[in-house]
């Protein structure tokens, strides 16, 4: 067997996840020729009991990184990853990520390595659900229309179960627990989470250098208990949508998100049923949903693992449009 060395940033949420379906998926890849051995696990605080399977090398120390052929990103956060990930991605060794605030705010420093192929981000946008992978691919052959999607899965929960007459404080925190909300958790209900997701998706399919702050952004603080009830009496539903429209006349390109009123019956309560959704127009390919979980450890890692399978296979990462 050919060993790979793997080298992960963050062991929350997301990393603990994927060292475990490294483990639980060691077949596949032995099925390719690969083993896959982690160098490093980088951290803040090495002493922290977690839950990780035995003699994983947790350290304070990115020094592993050098030794890595690929390193997997699970941090978060901008400023330190990017400073990791450069000089990584300039030796040229592929990284895969998960991050969206990265990839939306840095994108300056990273576009020449992803129209290199050597990022992989599926898990960045709607987590395990795949949506990067056809539109870096296949849906590139349509003449992009336009998009509507529920990207932020700590916003729909909460605007779920405001749906039930719960509390969005309560909400909140139950959102927290379950693993889904960023640290701080106002990246996702004040909407900029969703606008990063966004701006990522936007340079597939609308312009290669989309820039984040195209996004006009409005979060879900403003959205009461009442509010919620009376879109139900109504037969609607309150849902945090990201749109991307060409802009006024055909010129440039329209990019928003906000808190909207959908009847009950529009694809994306239907066929989201509470769920992260995409509806996708093109010209050729007409109109595509995608839905799926969109946060969470084990689904996120899903997309992580893949990515790294595509890696080994010899697949170039998540290319956007030149
Ligand atoms: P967590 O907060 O659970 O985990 C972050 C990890 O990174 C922790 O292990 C932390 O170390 C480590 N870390 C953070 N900053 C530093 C630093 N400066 N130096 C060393 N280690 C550091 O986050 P998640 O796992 O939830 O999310 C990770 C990434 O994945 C984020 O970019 C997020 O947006 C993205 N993502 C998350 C999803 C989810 O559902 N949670 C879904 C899709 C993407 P320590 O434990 O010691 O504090
Ligand atoms: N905080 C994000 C969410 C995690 O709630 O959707 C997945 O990207």
């Amino acid at each position: 067997l050919r060993t790979v060395t793997v080298g992960l940033l963050g062991c929350g949420t997301v990393g603990q996840n994927v060292l475990h379906l490294l483990e639980r998926r060691r077949d596949i890849f032995a099925d390719i020729g690969v083993k896959i051995e982690v160098a490093g696990v980088l951290v803040r605080d090495a002493e922290r009991v977690r839950d990780v399977p035995a003699s994983t090398p947790l350290t304070d120390d990115p020094s592993f990184l050098q030794e890595c052929g690929v390193v997997i990103e699970a941090m978060g956060g901008t400023v330190r990853p990017l400073s990791l990930l450069h000089p990584y991605l300039k030796s040229g060794r592929p990284v895969i990520t998960a991050n969206k605030a990265l990839l939306a705010e840095c994108w300056t420093e990273l576009r020449e390595y992803a129209l290199a192929g050597k990022l992989y981000y599926e898990a960045s946008v709607m987590a395990g659900t795949p949506v990067i992978g056809p539109m870096s691919t296949v849906l590139r052959a349509s003449r992009f229309e336009s998009l509507q999607a529920v990207l932020n899965g700590t916003c729909n929960y909460i605007l779920t179960q405001m749906e039930e007459g719960k509390e969005y404080a309560q909400a909140l925190e139950e959102a927290q627990a379950l693993g889904y909300a960023e640290d701080p958790p106002t990246l996702d209900v004040g909407g900029f989470d969703t606008a990063h997701k966004l701006a990522v998706l936007a340079r597939f399919c609308a312009d290669g250098d989309f820039a984040y702050d195209q996004v006009k952004v409005q979060g879900i603080e403003g959205v009461t208990l009442k509010d919620v009830q009376d879109a139900a009496e109504a037969g609607e539903k309150y849902k945090l949508i990201a749109e991307l429209k060409p802009g006024e006349g055909g010129v440039g390109w329209e990019a928003t998100v906000s808190p909207q009123r959908l009847p009950s019956t529009h694809p994306i309560c239907t066929i989201g049923a509470g769920r992260n959704t995409l509806v996708f127009r093109g010209e050729e390919c007409g109109e595509l949903y995608f839905a799926g979980g969109g946060a969470g450890g084990m689904v996120t890692a899903s997309a992580m693992v893949g990515d790294l399978l595509d890696i080994v296979i010899g697949f170039p990462g998540h290319v956007p449009l030149h």
